[in-house]
């Protein structure tokens, strides 16, 4: 099947399904300007996780793993949101039973309007206490760049904030996983921009397919779970779901 009858495809099957669940990844931000991962030209090729990623480098030099999401933060908030996210919040108000699963910590998707977000890896813009003082929420929200000192200090006891973000080698937040797993039960799951390789994120699309939905991938590479799709769309998540929404609109 060619792109064009994909993207026909998915048209016609977002039509019909009344639960949709979206997965998204680092490639719906590219058109953003915010690098992915682990493409040429990623993250992970200019710096390795476990030297910025990991609560084991938060404890040996917080300040420079400060350093590395300040930078980060600020470039986001550079950014704006592409024609992918903004296709998505158009969904996400036109579908009540749409939910959005997102490994970014950018934020985008919540800046394009869209509606029940379920922030899997965190957001860049929430810290927390790194002694988890009793006196602290788990999260919350502080969006100041560039901090007065780093690594910034927990207002409720003195001692130093982390970045609310989830890293390599911790779990995902309970409550987080459960809206995650309730929303794998959907008449059409799509995972969008993600290059399927790190978990739990990746196994999604393989219980949302065992439950009984119909799955599509779009990314222009393969990943590790392309097999699984029912329709795989091999083109830019900007491009496609803007193609996909000029559609549903000719149809209306
Ligand atoms: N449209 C769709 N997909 C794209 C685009 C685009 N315009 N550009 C790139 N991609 C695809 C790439 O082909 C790749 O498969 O996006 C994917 C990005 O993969 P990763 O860089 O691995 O990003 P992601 O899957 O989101 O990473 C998961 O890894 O390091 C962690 O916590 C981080 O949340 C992140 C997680």
């Amino acid at each position: 099947m060619n792109l064009e009858e994909g993207i026909q495809r998915l048209a016609e099957r977002l039509t019909g399904a009344s639960r949709v669940t979206v997965l998204t990844g680092a490639g719906v931000s590219t058109a953003s300007g915010i690098p992915t991962f682990r493409d040429a030209g990623g993250m992970w090729k200019n710096f390795r996780p476990e030297e910025v990623a990991t609560p084991e480098a938060f404890a040996r030099d917080p300040k420079f793993v400060w350093e590395w999401y300040e930078v980060r933060r600020q470039a986001v908030l550079d950014c704006r949101p592409n024609r992918a996210h903004e296709v998505l919040a158009a969904w996400s108000e036109r579908s009540p039973a749409f939910r959005l699963i997102t490994q970014n910590v950018d934020g985008l998707h919540e800046r394009a309007g869209t509606r029940n977000v379920i922030r899997f890896h965190g957001s860049l813009f929430d810290v927390g206490c790194w002694e988890e003082c009793p006196q602290s929420p788990h999260r919350w929200r502080d969006d100041t760049v560039p901090f007065p000192e780093l690594p910034p200090s927990c207002p409720y006891c003195g001692g130093i904030l982390r970045p609310g973000v989830v890293w390599f080698g911790e779990m995902i937040d309970p409550e987080v996983l459960r809206r995650a797993d309730a929303a794998l039960e959907c008449d059409l799951f799509l995972s969008i921009g993600t290059s399927s390789q790190v978990h739990p994120a990746a196994a999604l699309i393989h219980t949302a397919a065992a439950l009984g939905a119909f799955t599509v991938e779009i990314n222009p590479e393969a990943t590790p779970a392309s097999p699984v799709p029912d329709l795989s769309l091999a083109g830019k998540a900007e491009v496609v779901l803007d193609r996909v929404e000029d559609v549903l609109q000719r149809r209306t």
